[in-house]
């Protein structure tokens, strides 16, 4: 995809000239508020909400406006190079789509659709543990593009090396191990409506179809997340046996079966007993590069590289996790000095537009992920929907890159900052 701005550009106007306006806004907020429009209320509230007073999910945004570009001219900017090396692969963009649980909520096909829309544009897409659907099924949908597969260390690791052989079999060329969600965080929008997607069984796809967590022998479940069946949890219920995914319906022969494989996963999801001794048994289940993800602090990136993982991505998980936690933007810098180069470091959190992918990179991130907007493109128009929200971003970042007097993101560093922030 060499130089897109211009010609994505030509074709809303022209389009626009036959009277026809773009169905997936262009304008970040617009996109916001129509994918509002188009989701549930429990699903937009899974999906735009965050923790707590939603602090740090606003500050992710607007740490990008304290940083200015600044722009050179006449340096013929007639061609521009948006490509990226990321693990031997030449990527079209730096962008890859970041892990999103539960995609089903924005589109019935859900991670099938995301893959097709990323694939279409050549980019990776990081599945997730939480996927509505198989990670199997997901690469078939993704075809040749490349695809990363995100992992949630559950608390048995039988569990998360069967995840890690599935996505090698698969075709996934790099695992990202989520460091930040040992445990759900505090979400008041996701509390107020009662809801976790999870105990309706959407977003579990890859557990029930899983040999050894099929296997495991029944957990011991906390009385307290063993939610009571009656009449008033009939709706729950209706939604649980609707969602459940096809091709493991032997155990819809009873709700009971069902309830059971999701007190299974709610037993075992979550593991805040990790510590940085136990990232070598990870690097010992699979001969794929491992990312972590969730850095901030520089000191925990040199831990990572000491563990001998292949790449950092620096995130506070969109804000969904620790309200009043600093802005990503605002720690990459110093976690992009901490590694040295040594390995990639990705950056998530806030990127909304082409000008901000330019202010990531010139701060020191090989590439971005992209997170919420493109969960709207996908309500608002599945594959397409994706595939329209990259393109605007691609769309941005080249115009703006041209328009910054640069003909390739190599040339992104410090130096394209107003002179206060070199
Ligand atoms: C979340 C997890 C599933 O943020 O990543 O909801």
């Amino acid at each position: 995809m060499s130089a897109p701005g211009r010609r994505y550009q030509a074709k809303i106007f022209t389009a626009g000239f036959a009277g026809r306006r773009p169905s997936i806004p262009c304008a970040p907020h617009a996109l916001e508020r129509a994918a509002e429009a188009r989701m549930s209320r429990k699903a937009w509230a899974y999906v735009a909400g965050g923790a707590g007073l939603e602090r740090t999910m606003a500050a992710n945004c607007s740490a990008f406006s304290r940083y200015s570009l600044l722009q050179r001219m006449l340096r013929d900017v007639s061609t521009r190079q948006l490509s990226v090396e990321l693990f031997g692969r030449t990527l079209p963009l730096p962008i890859l789509l970041a892990p999103i649980g539960v995609l089903e909520l924005a589109h019935r096909q859900g991670d099938l659709a995301a893959a097709r829309g990323a694939a279409a544009a050549g980019l990776p897409f990081i599945v997730s543990s939480q996927a509505s659907h198989p990670l199997e099924a997901i690469a078939g949908a993704a075809g040749d593009a490349p695809r990363w597969f995100q992992l949630y260390w559950s608390a048995k690791d039988e569990v998360a090396a069967s995840f890690l052989r599935r996505a090698e079999a698969a075709g996934y060329e790099a695992i990202v191990v989520t460091l930040d969600t040992t445990q759900l965080g505090w979400r008041p929008r996701d509390l107020d409506g009662g809801y976790l997607p999870f105990l309706r069984g959407r977003g579990m796809a890859n557990y029930i179809s899983d040999p050894v967590f099929s296997a495991l022998p029944p957990q011991p479940i906390n009385p307290a997340e063993r939610p009571k069946l009656g009449l008033r949890a009939l709706p729950a219920v209706a939604e649980l046996l609707r969602h459940w995914p096809r091709g493991t319906l032997s155990a819809l022969a009873s709700p009971q079966a069902v309830m059971q494989a999701v007190q299974q996963f709610i037993a075992i999801y979550s593991r805040p007993d990790l510590t940085w001794a136990d990232l070598p048994r990870l690097r010992e289940m699979t001969r794929l590069p491992i990312l972590v993800k969730g850095i901030l602090h520089p000191e925990d990136a040199r831990k990572a590289l000491d563990a001998g993982m292949d790449g950092i991505i620096v995130s506070n998980h969109g804000g969904r996790q620790v309200d009043g936690a600093v802005a990503s933007l605002d720690m990459l810098p110093a976690v992009a000095e901490a590694v040295a180069g040594r390995v990639p470091v990705l950056f998530d959190g806030g990127i909304r537009t082409g000008a901000d992918v330019i202010k990531a990179l010139s701060l020191g991130a090989r590439a971005v992920l992209l997170g919420r907007p493109y969960v709207y493109g996908l309500a608002l128009g599945g594959e397409e929907g994706v595939l329209a929200v990259i393109q605007a971003l691609a769309g941005e970042l080249d115009l703006t890159l041209a328009l910054m007097g640069c003909q390739r993101l190599d040339e992104l560093d410090r130096s394209v900052l107003a002179p206060q922030f070199r």
